[in-house]
């Protein structure tokens, strides 16, 4: 279910970076803008308290009283400040003396810093705030009890310090709503991609195995869209494997149903001679047991495809087994006129499922005399072969073609030309028995001649064959000569 567009990550990247751009800004704000005010409030007074000495000690060379007033409307004039002199009129209150810039100017009968300076007699300074603005000043005492004040306004300094503070609010202003945008197009940028890959899964979903997974960048959502495509790409490969299976299968039952109904009908013509009768109904005995043995297949593929098949890991012997099937097959064998040859006298211990090793040799064995010619001889043999279990089935029929030989394992595959009994399972079974028991079937064949040969682990050598595991389960094609 897609999100509601609140929660989608474009808006919540966008908000991201707004918040940490805003949280950048707040702690420049707080860090720079007091310190530019207290540096500009400093320089004011430090400028003053260089000049304080100087005008003190002019101010205190004056002879009399009218000499010091016009002395400090000079000095006030020169170098452009107040300069005031008090003299203490109680111990909290100031009476000016002299003021550079007239008495109405007032204000300074209770200024702090002369009143500090009047009691302690040592130079004070700071900035004080008065009707008429903020002002960096300096107190400095002088030798017959007054204190002479330099003043200057601070209004320029701190227009500029609040100049600086608005640029700054400004333009972090202007930068959250860009960061807000630049992290919304970006998350956007990655969310579009994302929201593609989504489309790809809901169409994988949706049973579409075809449509590509394309994504043209060179980051992790171009991996993962790679990572998909090539799961959709396997996953179009089983849908149309599952599809040929369905096929074949349906096909594979619908024959001998056809057949059967077709036999139905025409034992309902009740004038039908005994005979023929009897060969009809040996038809259908014929065709029963081909649907079943299918049937039978076709549920141990699906076992073997869900893993559900269990195959017994046991020490049993070979040789027993390659005997008890060949003789199963006698009959057979005689009425096709095939001498059957078996070659198992010493036991073999071999490691498996003795009832899955048997049903790989029935198939092995069957394949043998069905698919040559009637008075061949078929050769079944148990032995130790390079340090695992061997049984070989050997025929002399036709041979199976260089460029066939690695489809007999397919399932469903069928000669072209072979006879039409089988349903192309009984190899294809076979060969995943046989992996599953970490064992292989290899095929040798020529013309005259066909090998298969079934080989496993050795039952008291299990731990060496698992070691050195047989390998994996690609058709065997041995093209030889
Ligand atoms: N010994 C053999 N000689 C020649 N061709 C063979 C031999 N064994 C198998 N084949 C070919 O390989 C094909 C596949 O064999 P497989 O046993 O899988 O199927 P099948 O015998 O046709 O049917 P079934 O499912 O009943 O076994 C056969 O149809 C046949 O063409
Ligand atoms: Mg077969």
């Amino acid at each position: 279910m897609r999100k509601p567009p609140l929660l989608s990550l474009s808006i919540k990247v966008g908000l991201m970076l707004f918040v940490v751009v805003a949280g950048a800004l707040a702690i420049v704000y707080a860090a720079v803008v007091p310190q530019l005010e207290s540096r500009v409030v400093d320089a004011k007074v430090a400028e003053l308290r260089r000049s304080a000495p100087t005008v003190a000690r002019r101010i205190g060379d004056q002879p009399n009283f009218f000499a010091q007033q016009s002395e400090v409307v000079g000095l006030g004039e020169s170098l452009n400040l107040r300069v005031v002199l008090l003299a203490p009129l109680t111990e909290e209150q100031l009476v000016i003396l002299v003021d550079s810039r007239g008495i109405e100017s007032g204000g300074f009968s209770d200024n702090p810093l002369a009143l500090r300076t009047m009691e302690t007699r040592s130079p004070s300074s700071g900035r004080t705030s008065r009707a008429g603005g903020d002002f960096a000043e300096v107190a400095y005492p002088l030798e017959d009890g007054s204190v002479v004040v330099l003043s200057a306004p601070l209004g320029d300094a701190l227009a500029n310090v609040r100049l600086v503070r608005k640029s700054l609010l400004v333009a972090g202003a202007v930068a959250l709503v860009i960061s807000w945008f630049a992290g919304y197009l970006i998350a956007w940028s990655f969310t579009r991609r994302i929201r593609r890959l989504e489309g790809a899964a809901e169409r994988l979903a949706g049973g579409d195995f075809e449509t590509p997974v394309v994504d043209t960048g060179r980051d992790e959502i171009a991996q993962l869209a790679d990572a998909f495509d090539s799961m959709r790409a396997r996953l179009a490969v089983l849908d149309r494997a599952r599809g040929e299976f369905i096929a074949n299968a349906s096909h594979e039952l619908r024959t001998p149903l056809f057949s059967l109904g077709g036999f139905v009908e025409l034992l309902a013509d009740e004038d039908m001679d005994l005979e023929v009768r009897r060969d009809f109904l040996g038809e259908m005995r014929g065709q029963i047991e081909r649907l079943t043995r299918l049937a039978t297949d076709l549920l141990d593929l699906s076992r073997l495809d869900a893993g559900q098949l269990q195959v017994e890991e046991a020490p049993f012997d070979l040789a027993a087994s390659a005997r008890l099937v060949a003789d199963e097959f006698r009959a057979i064998a005689d009425a096709e006129d095939h001498e059957l040859r078996v070659d198992a006298a010493v036991p073999v211990q071999a490691l498996g499922d003795e009832q899955r090793v048997q049903q790989i040799a029935r198939a092995l064995v069957e394949n043998a005399l069905r698919h040559t010619p009637p008075g061949t001889p078929v050769d079944v043999a148990v032995e130790h072969r390079d340090g695992r279990a061997a049984l070989e089935v050997r025929d002399a029929g036709p041979g199976i073609p260089v460029d066939e030989q690695g489809h007999v394992f397919q399932r469903f595959y069928r000669a072209a030309g072979g006879k039409a009994f089988g349903s192309g399972l009984g190899l294809a079974i076979a060969r995943e028995l046989a992996v599953r028991m970490g064992g292989s079937i290899q095929l040798e064949s020529r013309p005259g001649e066909t090998v298969f040969i079934l080989l496993l682990p050795l039952a008291g050598e299990a731990a060496f064959s698992r070691e050195a595991p047989p390998e994996a389960p690609e058709p065997v094609a041995g093209p030889t000569k």
